[in-house]
């Protein structure tokens, strides 16, 4: 590939939240209106294999591969203009991981809190406590290497992450630097971090805790897909406060707050001028009206386009195959450079 590139992955979880639209989804079809000014190239990656690392029912797996990309194009990427393809479909991520793994240090790796968030530790555990990790998969453990495979594997020198993700892409440029100075060649380009600012939103039901599709609860959390009335269903069930006043308190008010981030996000505003507007409101009841209104209002076309994207399953097998051709070429090109520089 010719100039700049950006890459990012996505797991294949299934129909998204708000949370994932609003601190995930839309960044990426944002990302592909804005980057093709900026970046030359965008690929964009169903990560199949890192859904592994727990695996799903293979039934599931399958299926949401198909809903991410729906997903995908239905929160605003336009496949014509970027690659969108299914990680195991290119056999290079495997193969590229298997060579990084042997630059990797195990106390790198060790240091990353990931694996440790999934299994439930503590951010100061570690490998050598034998009782933590039991259970710890090597998969879980070496996640972030297979990371930098598909990174490294397109010699991306942009990566958009979250806060919580620059660990891992520190890790990347580590193992890249770590490989071009043994063999003392330019293969990978150091890629640099893109850092994306998005809103977190909060549980319906809890709002000290964030909205996730693990939360038994399905009230918990707004579907993409949800229908108009279930939206207003949940909005007016969201867990606020006694009092009846609408002012924007994040720490003493969560809940109130919640449903004033939510529109904020979705509308690209301050939370402080969402507040500002709303602090005239009687009560929360004409709030939670408001905020479902502007939800169904904002979620309209994202909805739309995913249900009639989701009937069409040929159309997006196609658009998967040929994208897995088209990074497939790439791959092989940096996976033969690589192999002969290590000699194999
Ligand atoms: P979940 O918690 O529902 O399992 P994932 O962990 O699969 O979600 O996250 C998928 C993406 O969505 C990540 O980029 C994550 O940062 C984002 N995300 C998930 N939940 C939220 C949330 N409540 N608010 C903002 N972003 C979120
Ligand atoms: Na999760």
């Amino acid at each position: 590939l010719k100039g700049s590139t950006v890459f990012s992955g996505m797991q294949p979880t299934g129909v998204a939240h708000l949370g994932n639209y609003l601190g995930a989804l839309r960044a990426w079809g944002q990302l592909s209106a804005s980057t093709r000014q900026q970046f030359d190239n965008t690929i964009f990656s169903i990560v199949d294999m890192h859904a592994l690392t727990v695996p799903p029912p293979p039934e599931k797996l399958r299926e949401y591969k198909r809903t991410a990309a729906a997903l995908i194009i239905a929160s605003g990427v336009d496949p014509e203009k970027c690659i969108l393809y299914v990680q195991s479909e290119v056999s290079g991520h495997a193969e590229l991981c298997w060579i990084l793994s042997c630059f990797s240090d195990f106390g790198y790796l060790n240091r990353m809190t990931q694996w440790k968030s999934k299994m439930n530790l503590t951010e100061n555990s570690s490998v050598t406590d034998d009782a933590a990790v039991q259970n710890l998969r090597l998969g879980l453990f070496s996640y972030p290497v297979l990371q930098a495979a598909d990174i490294l594997l397109y010699k991306a020198t942009h990566v958009p992450v979250g806060e919580d993700q620059i660990q891992h892409l520190e890790l990347t440029r580590h193992i890249g630097k770590r490989f071009n100075s043994a063999y003392d060649t330019k293969v990978f380009p150091l890629p640099e971090v893109l850092l994306t600012r998005t809103p977190r939103v909060m549980s319906l039901r809890d709002p000290t805790k964030k909205m996730s599709k693990s939360d038994p609860a399905e009230q918990s959390r707004i579907m993409i897909n949800d229908p108009p009335e279930l939206i207003r269903y949940k909005i007016k069930r969201a867990i606020t406060d006694g009092d009846k006043s609408v002012t924007y308190d994040p720490t003493n008010r969560p809940g109130v707050a919640n449903l004033i981030d939510m529109v904020a996000g979705l509308q690209n505003r301050t939370p402080e001028g969402v507040a500002e507007d709303v602090k005239c409101f009687r009560g929360h009841a004409e709030l939670k009206e408001f905020v479902a209104d502007v939800i169904t209002k904002e979620l309209q076309s994202v909805r739309e386009n995913f249900e009639r994207l989701s009937r069409d399953s040929e159309y997006l097998d196609r658009l998967l195959r040929s994208g897995a051709e088209r990074a497939g070429e790439i791959a092989q090109v940096t996976l033969k450079e690589v192999k002969t520089t290590v000699g194999i």
